[in-house]
């Protein structure tokens, strides 16, 4: 344990212990603003003893923001985001700017009002009440515009004091989407064989390592499966770890799963909060349809400690890059079990939005067990009030 709350390098960084804040969307960017919420809520859990928090769902684009709500690096949001990462390094901690592109699945119009992008043309559910129901096949231009998209957000996150950017590689979005055999049907170079459908995601975190140089940790977020058949299987996300290895470009590999457009519990795992998820649904017609389809469209899964584990554990066998472990930790025990099995770092979500503190209140032998029940209605909350436990 005490190996595990002791100093440990990431990359060029040197973090005061081996946790990690999970990307948690918090809700608090209105129009894609930050705000002294988000730097509040940050500060909180830098004070709270984690080794590095970060900051969610940043869109590294306009068109790439699922929702209206998710933070963008303008100018009006800087200020705060400068004092975002003041603010958590007084506190000791370092923190990181997760940078994700939606692809698909999305609800904002791209320029002139088009439709959203993605490897291929499909169905774009989540944009239906939007007047988006459909999404199509980007072309050679959109893809050197997501590719330079993520570089200038990267050097953006750079000159705002962040410490590291997470690439967001997984859940279903827009990398995701390029990787996964399911939502890339495309038969040009960045499409068909897995080689192929790797070559935007490895474009663009050789794009985000040339523009952050050595100064800044690279962080990636992949899935380990999608989790429905056609998807993502094991054998190629370790081909794609192998690869992101070979490249040098990041630092450590999150890995996760789930799509978020098909098995969005599939990466949480517990309680499934549909009526309170429609509640929050700023569209009364997706709130209704939630309600009526939610339950038949909507698997749930049963929440296990460390339940990414099983398959993590293939997938640290088969890289020598650092591996953090991500998905349902929430003991000591199951933190001690982490480092045991060889896992670099522990990614925290929902038992830090529980438990601020958990990491001084471990390290002081004062909690064994996070109270997060894992009923995963901080997932609901996050669109009325921002991200928080409501225990
Ligand atoms: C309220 C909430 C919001 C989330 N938002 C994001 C997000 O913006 N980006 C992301 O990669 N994952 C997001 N996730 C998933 C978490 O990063 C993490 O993968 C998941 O919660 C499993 O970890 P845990 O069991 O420690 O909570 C979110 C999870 C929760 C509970």
């Amino acid at each position: 344990m005490d190996e595990l709350f002791s100093r440990a390098a990431l990359g060029p960084l040197r973090l005061r212990n081996r946790v990690i804040k999970a990307a948690t969307y918090e809700g608090m960017s209105r129009g894609g603003i930050a705000s002294r919420a988000l730097v509040d809520f940050h500060r909180r859990l830098a004070a709270g003893g984690v080794g590095l928090t970060t900051v969610a769902y940043c869109a590294v684009a306009d068109e790439g923001r699922t929702f209206e709500h998710q933070l963008r690096l303008v100018p009006e949001s800087c200020t705060m985001l400068r004092e975002l990462t003041r603010a958590v390094h007084d506190e000791g901690g370092a923190v990181s700017l997760q940078l994700g592109h939606a692809g698909t699945f999305s609800k904002v119009r791209g320029p002139n009002g088009r439709a959203p992008r993605g490897p291929s043309f499909g169905w774009n559910a989540y944009g239906v009440a939007a007047g988006l129901p459909f999404a199509r096949a980007m072309d050679e231009q959109d893809v050197d515009r997501v590719i330079a998209s993520f570089g200038d957000a990267a050097s953006r996150a750079a000159e705002l004091g962040f410490d590291a950017v997470e690439v967001h590689l997984g859940h279903g979005y827009l990398l995701s989407q390029f990787l996964s055999p399911a939502t890339n049907r495309r038969d040009d170079r960045w499409g068909g064989s897995l080689e192929n459908r790797m070559r935007l995601p490895l474009a663009v975190l050789e794009r985000v390592r040339a523009s952050v140089g050595r100064d800044l940790a690279v962080l990636v977020k992949t899935n380990l499966r999608d989790g429905f058949p056609g998807g993502l299987e094991l054998d190629e996300s370790i081909a794609i770890a192998r690869a992101i290895e070979a490249s040098g470009h990041a630092d450590v590999i999150i890995p996760s799963g789930g799509f978020t457009s098909r098995t969005p519990f599939f990466l949480l795992r517990g309680g499934l909060p549909l009526d309170r998820m429609a509640d929050a649904q700023p569209e009364w017609i997706s709130g209704a349809a939630m309600r009526v389809l939610g339950r038949a469209i909507i698997d749930r899964y049963e929440f296990e400690e460390s339940f990414f584990l099983p398959l993590a554990r293939e997938l640290r066998r088969a890289v020598r890059m650092p591996i953090a472990l991500l998905g349902g930790l929430v003991s000591r025990e199951g933190l001690v079990k982490a480092r045991d099995e060889g896992f670099d770092f522990v990614v925290l979500g929902r038992a830090l939005i529980a438990d601020p503190e958990l990491v001084l209140r471990m390290q002081r032998g004062e909690l064994e067990r996070t109270r997060c029940n894992a009923c995963n209605l901080c997932v609901a909350e996050t669109d009325i009030a921002g991200v928080r436990c409501v225990l």
